[in-house]
């Protein structure tokens, strides 16, 4: 089976082709340069973006395949022999999200293949069964699927493919989004996961011990919130630097920053593997998956591999160029519901769509 993917929920134009277990290519275009000085990403820009680089990154992503000159024949593209089109449908961007449907359509339509509409979070989940250019590892059910991403925090209990049950997520912000405040309030720059990550690699513990921040615990629930920390940070600045220290641009040496940048990861890596914890735990499952673009930080991943020396946990990590957004990972979700026959769906762009939404 044949598969091209596109994903443009956010703020990467992404386009894959997918050949049986195998990627023929897998093109990334970040918009990261153009949302930078914004310090986060500005839904209008990131949808002309996308249809900008909707057509140059499909024909990277068909060039690299193999598929130098496409030409038409009775109306149909004479190209590739494609089985299938897959668009994330949502949660994104609306405006970002309507580029990857029309694209996905088109193609559809002109290549004569089944058009497809998934879950933008369900192929962070996925993700994990890539291995370099093969998608050869199979998630072993049941399990805990934990998705961090920049939008979306989210606990889920997943029985099989396609058969999810939100235990919790966040009543505020998303994991990366507080990685992304954090770095804005520090002078870092965006995304702020990859910033804080390397500035807290610089840090020494014992300084850092001295900004013990919150952990968000709420034990009465599976849900997160991240939130607090996030103003458990700035009050910690305000108190160091001065009430207006944001608007003066006022700013922490650089091994203050480290030392803030360590107890923060700290605090979001312990609350995120004790509330995974408690789920197993809840539901006597011992296996985790994690995805999305926090599952690439170290500090997550070591806490993660604690808790599987400590409790024998499972835990399985999407490889680090899957954890943020790619076309591959949605490529997949359309690959294991065809082989499991299950409905199509709809086509619907949904910028709210939940994993409660699935059956
Ligand atoms: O999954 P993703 O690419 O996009 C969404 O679906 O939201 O995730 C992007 C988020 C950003 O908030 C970014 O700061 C965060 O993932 N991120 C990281 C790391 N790399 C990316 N957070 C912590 N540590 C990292 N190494
Ligand atoms: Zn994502």
């Amino acid at each position: 089976m044949r598969i091209l993917a596109f994903e443009t929920t956010c703020d990467e134009t992404a386009v894959c082709l997918l050949d049986g277990s195998r990627l023929l290519s897998n093109v990334v275009f970040s918009q990261i340069s153009l949302h930078r000085k914004y310090s986060g990403v500005v839904p209008e820009l990131a949808s002309r973006a996308h249809l900008e680089k909707i057509s140059p990154v499909l024909g990277a992503a068909l060039s690299k395949a193999g598929y130098k000159r496409p030409f038409f024949r009775n109306g149909l593209l004479n190209g590739p022999k494609i089985d299938a089109v897959v668009f994330s449908r949502g949660p994104g961007l609306p405006g970002a999200l309507l580029v990857s449907r029309v694209a996905a359509e088109a193609a559809a339509r002109l290549l004569g293949a089944k058009l497809l509409g998934v879950n933008h979070l369900e192929g962070h989940f996925l993700a994990y069964e890539y291995e370099g250019i093969r998608a050869s590892r199979r998630i072993k059910f049941p399990c805990i699927g934990l998705i961090v991403s920049g939008g979306h925090t989210e606990l889920w209990k997943v029985e099989g493919y396609g058969r999810y049950k939100v235990l919790g997520r966040t009543r505020d912000d998303a994991a990366g989004e507080a990685f992304d405040k954090v770095a804005k309030l520090l002078g870092l720059e965006y995304p702020g996961g990859p910033s804080v990550q390397k500035a807290a690699l610089k840090a020494v513990p014992a300084a850092a011990g001295g900004f013990a921040f919150p952990r968000p615990y709420m034990e009465d629930s599976f849900d997160f919130s991240f939130s607090g920390l996030k103003t458990a940070v700035a009050y910690r600045l305000r108190d160091l630097l001065g009430p207006d220290f944001y608007e003066k641009r006022l700013r922490l040496s650089p091994s203050g920053i480290a030392s803030v940048c360590l107890a923060f990861e700290e605090a979001v890596a312990d609350t995120l593997v004790h509330k995974t914890a408690k789920a197993c735990a809840a539901l006597g499952i011992k296996r985790v998956v994690v995805g999305g673009g926090v599952a690439a930080n170290l500090r997550l991943r070591r806490k993660f591999a604690g808790l599987s020396a400590s409790a024998g946990y499972e835990v399985g990590f999407a490889e680090k160029q899957y954890c943020t957004d790619n076309a591959a990972m949605i490529a997949l979700c359309g690959a294991r519901r065809l082989q499991a026959r299950m409905p199509a769906g709809s086509l619907d762009i949904a910028p709210d769509l939940a994993a409660a939404a699935w059956r």
